[in-house]
């Protein structure tokens, strides 16, 4: 099943990085539920020899989303925040990193609670403003880390004009796509040196397993990455890997659906006299709106909204019965939450005034259902604020 150089994104999706199986044909790449591999001679063997360092499962997959993502190499790990972790560690006492000042929480708290500890240091800009990424450099600064859209109020970076100012000052761009997914942008494109996802959201798009994927392009990355996917060991197991790899086959199709819904809702909520502001780059009234659709392919299924207080908030939550209140987010099922007390808990609450996440602010990560449905669930709650 050899990929031509022309092949198109729903086909890289479908069949990059997986052959049928050799031993039987099977086309659909096995779960290698094992632990070692079995030597025919001292010194030989068939490239395998034990399941941290090499697994067929894991290998597919990272072959597939390399390819996905229009990058050289992929590693899968155990979770995104180990994803992170691993990158993290191309870094050396001393160094600095520019950080988009409203990324994950998660990853906010790596940076901030651990890996300050040994002599890495951060500054958190609005990687939105160019210009205010440019000045928080220094003689140290050895990356620049970006999330775009960000979460939840979807602020958006021009990827191409941070790649240019990265490599101007010699720094590496690294940016975590798991918001958007690579249907909706490839950052590598724009040239961005790393890639990382959550495969826990829409890569593997069905809410039923934790992972993380770096994509790399640098040669001295690939090696790093390889080497410290095997010293540090947080690899992504067979049957996550299978799971993921299953979960990208149809991630242009998803995506296509989230695309729409995201956008109906966020035009439905902006209709909605209850509804302050919707942050959500696919409406003309987004102030990148334009750098979005130059972007982005559609704006993609996450939006939040604004109700004023966390007591309009609690009755808006506690009414929906179809959008499950719930973290996480990419999931083919809509789900609802409140970053204030929910992903974004962990955040210092005068930092999170500083980036726009208000008491009041709702999250919603809008899934693949019917759009009428999704519409009347919020109807409904939106009477009982
Ligand atoms: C943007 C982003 N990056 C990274 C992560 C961490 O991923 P995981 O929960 O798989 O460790 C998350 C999780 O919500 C996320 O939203």
């Amino acid at each position: 099943m050899k990929l031509t150089s022309r092949a198109r994104f729903s086909t890289i999706c479908l069949h990059a990085g997986q052959e049928p199986d050799p031993s039987t044909g099977a086309i659909i790449t096995p779960i290698y539920q094992t632990s070692t591999y079995v030597q025919e001679a001292l010194g030989v063997h068939k490239g395998f020899e034990y399941a941290r360092t090499q697994n067929p499962t894991r290998m597919a997959l990272e072959g597939n989303v390399a390819a996905i993502e229009g990058g050289r190499a992929g590693f899968a790990f155990a979770s995104g925040m180990a994803a992170i972790g691993a990158m993290a560690t191309l870094l050396k006492a001393g160094d600095h990193v520019v950080v988009s000042d409203n990324t994950y929480g998660g990853t906010f708290r790596l940076f901030d609670k651990v890996l300050t500890r040994y002599q890495l240091s951060f500054t958190y800009v609005d990687t939105s403003d160019l210009d205010a990424v440019e000045r928080a450099f220094t003689r140290t600064t050895q990356m620049l880390f970006v999330e775009t859209p960000t979460n939840p109020v979807m602020r958006i970076t021009d990827l191409r004009a941070a790649a240019d100012l990265a490599h101007r000052h010699h720094v590496r761009l690294v940016v975590d796509n798991t918001f958007a997914s690579p249907y909706v942008q490839r950052p590598i494109e724009f040239g961005a040196d790393l890639v990382t996802h959550s495969t826990t959201k829409y890569l593997n798009g069905h809410s039923d397993s934790v992972g993380g994927v770096v994509i790399a392009q640098r040669d001295d990355d690939i090696e790093w990455l390889r080497f410290v996917q095997n010293a540090e060991g947080a690899i992504l197991s067979p049957f996550d890997s299978w799971l993921v790899l299953r979960g990208t086959k149809t991630l242009p199709l998803r995506m296509q659906r989230h695309n729409e819904n995201g956008l109906a809702l966020a035009e439905f909520l902006a209709a909605h006299p209850k509804v302050r502001h919707v942050y959500y780059p696919g409406l003309p009234t987004h102030p990148q709106h334009d750098l979005a659709k130059r972007q982005m392919r559609g704006f993609g299924g996450m939006l939040a909204f604004e109700l004023g207080s966390l007591e309009a908030a609690r009755r808006l939550l506690n009414a929906v019965t179809l959008h499950a209140l719930a973290e996480s987010l990419g999931g083919v099922e809509t789900l609802i939450s409140h970053p204030a007390t929910m992903t974004h808990a962990s955040v210092p609450p005068e930092r999170r005034r500083e980036i726009g996440i208000t008491d009041g602010l709702v999250r919603i990560s809008a899934g693949v259902e019917d759009i009428d449905d999704l519409k009347e669930d919020l109807s409904q709650a939106l009477a009982a604020v």
